[in-house]
């Protein structure tokens, strides 16, 4: 159950992700996202390296079909296990970035569908008149259509996409938080028991974990919650 936790290590120092690490002597999965990686990725990524801990580079690009292509393809040095890109991006950007991976078999791209922060209401201010639910199944499927099965979501949206796609897809979660945790800016959030019993593959967590005071008790306690 453990691998299914992925922590994130958004920090703006390296020794503070590196101790997380040190800390987190039962986790083997782990996430840098822009913060990390734009203030000190490679120092960090060779740790999580020597320390034989899986990589999932969130750097969540979205750019022209031919420009992402190429920073896909300068990411595999990173040899991550998943890469995420935003699924807006269309049709010609998703096959751009199947394309690149296909040179390493293990690699996973995951397809961010919307992200959990937003409501509603927010994607209407951008000019999108579905609901979130909606906009993430139209998204999955152009995913779906690209060559992609495997996608970023709310655990709110894991039953539509398991109805709509099988039992197939990867779904990777964010928005989750513990009974005892703060939501902060996330919004569609699930307990980690909720989302594994949604049909979670990962759980992707953050604050509950690396804003405690404890993180491995942190860990631990999330741990025995979903097993
Ligand atoms: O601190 P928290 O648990 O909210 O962190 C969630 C992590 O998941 C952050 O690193 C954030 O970038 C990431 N994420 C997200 N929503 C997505 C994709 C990734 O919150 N749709």
């Amino acid at each position: 159950m453990k691998d299914k936790i992925i922590v994130a290590l958004d920090f703006d120092k390296a020794g503070e992700a590196k101790q997380l690490v040190d800390d987190l002597q039962e986790a083997d999965f782990f996430k840098v996202g822009l913060q990390a990686f734009l203030g000190f990725g490679d120092e960090l990524i060779a740790y999580l390296k020597h320390k034989n801990k899986k990589l999932f580079l969130d750097l969540k690009f979205k750019d022209i079909p031919n420009t992402l292509y190429g920073a896909v393809k300068s990411s595999l040095k990173y040899d991550p296990y998943f890469l995420t890109i935003h699924l807006s991006g269309g049709a010609e950007m998703i096959k751009k970035a199947v394309e690149a991976a296909e040179e390493k078999p293990g690699l996973a791209i995951l397809g961010v569908t919307v992200l959990t922060s937003l409501s509603d209401g927010d994607l209407k201010e951008t000019g999108i008149d579905l609901s979130t639910g909606d906009a993430v199944i139209r998204l999955c499927e152009l995913g779906v259509k690209n060559g992609l099965n495997s996608f970023v979501c709310s655990p709110r949206e894991i039953e539509p996409i398991r109805k709509r796609f099988g039992q197939d897809v990867v779904l990777v979660t964010p928005g989750i938080r513990p009974a005892w945790a703060a939501k902060g800016d996330q919004k569609r959030v699930f307990t980690p028991g909720m989302a594994i019993a949604a049909g979670s593959n990962y759980l992707v967590i953050g604050r509950p974990i690396n804003c405690s005071d404890n993180p491995a008790a942190a860990f631990a306690k999330i741990l025995a919650e979903i097993s």
